[in-house]
């Protein structure tokens, strides 16, 4: 009898463990669903501003944005994430990689090793983006000058070292539906929601996190404090900008400044290096979208000491 439960256990086991090992399998996209098409390296650019690849995969302490050598150690709960070399480098960069891997990084987290990237890459506002936009994009980059740069490894304490826990993270956080533009909004309205939920990713930073790093939808665009550990970011619903006209949100995607004649500080500031970057309708749009995001009260910000 006990044999027989025991048998039975290990069968359980086995069957929880193998269903926990295929629903946590690292999704792809295939060659076959990319056909044909000459990509448009301008679009590339603006997608390559729009979604602010520098901001991380710029190596640091150089001014030119162009050169994605990585290396840059982003803190966070959960360690430090040593951002790797996206620039076409065939040794240490992405040189070698084929379009469909890029885009499979780029929109589902998974590297071409089949391994799940950490979300500290924002790929779950990317997958929001157009493929054809991401597509452009790798075209863009490949343009862009080889940096030879080994990016060492994460330093990750366990579980979050892991990789296959991404798999469960992403069962819980990531959707990879694509943006669906509103049709009772106007055209101007949905490219803003559109570069503002997608390649600009600016919930992934506006948003409370809980405690296993998923935002709060309830709280998107709410503010809380920076996932990358110093500081506070602002509440960019109307809660926040309800005294900010769509003109003053335009301006500091632009230059930084608030209508208070402060200029944007933090992580935000490497923000507008790429948003500055954008054209003027891309930049009004995002504020229409923004301007007409409903008031929402975002977690209490401590007091500064
Ligand atoms: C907030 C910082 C951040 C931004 C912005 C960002 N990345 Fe990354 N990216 C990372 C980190 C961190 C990793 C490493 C993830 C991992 O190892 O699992 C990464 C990994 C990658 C990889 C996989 C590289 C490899 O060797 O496995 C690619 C490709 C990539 N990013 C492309 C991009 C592109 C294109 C953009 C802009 C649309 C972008 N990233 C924007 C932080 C960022
Ligand atoms: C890497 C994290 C990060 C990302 C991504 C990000 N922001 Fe910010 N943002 C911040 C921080 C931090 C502040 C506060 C800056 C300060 O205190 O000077 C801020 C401030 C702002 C403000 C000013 C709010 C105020 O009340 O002063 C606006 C508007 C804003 N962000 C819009 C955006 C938009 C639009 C995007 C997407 C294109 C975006 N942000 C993406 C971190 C980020």
């Amino acid at each position: 009898m006990a044999k027989r439960l025991g048998i039975a256990l290990v069968f359980l086991a086995l069957v929880v463990g193998a269903a926990a090992w295929l629903l946590t399998t690292p999704a792809t996209i295939a060659a076959s669903a990319l056909p044909e098409r000459t990509p448009d390296l301008a679009n590339g650019k603006v997608a390559f501003d729009a979604g602010g690849c520098a901001s991380c995969h710029a190596t640091p302490g150089q001014e030119d944005r162009t050169r994605l050598g990585g290396g840059l150690a982003m803190t966070s709960p959960f360690g430090t994430f040593n951002v790797p070399n996206i620039s076409p480098d065939p040794a240490t960069g992405i040189g070698k990689w084929s379009e469909a891997e890029f885009v499979t990084a780029v929109m589902r987290g998974t590297a071409p090793d089949g391994a799940h990237l950490y979300p500290a890459f924002p790929y779950p506002s990317y997958a929001k983006a157009k493929v054809e936009d991401v597509r452009d994009l790798f075209a863009y980059i490949k343009t862009l000058p080889a940096v030879s740069n080994a990016a060492p490894a994460h330093e990750l304490p366990f579980p979050f070292s892991i990789r296959r826990g991404v798999g469960l993270w992403k069962l819980l956080f990531f959707d990879p539906k694509p943006f669906t533009p509103d049709p009772a909004q106007s055209a101007q309205w949905n490219r803003g929601a559109y570069l503002v939920n997608g390649l600009g990713h600016c919930a992934e930073c506006h948003s409370p996190r809980n405690a296993l790093g998923g935002i709060v939808d309830a709280q998107r665009f709410a503010g809380g404090p920076d996932p990358e550990g110093k500081g506070w970011v602002a509440n960019i619903t109307q809660k926040g900008l309800g005294d900010w006209s769509e003109k003053d949100i335009a301006y500091f995607l632009e230059t930084g400044m608030t209508p208070e004649g402060d200029s944007a500080g933090g992580s935000m500031a490497r923000v507008i290096r790429n948003t500055s970057q954008l054209s003027t309708q891309d930049r009004d749009a995002m504020a229409v979208y923004l301007k007409s995001l409903p008031p929402v009260d975002g977690p209490a910000r401590p007091a500064r000491k």
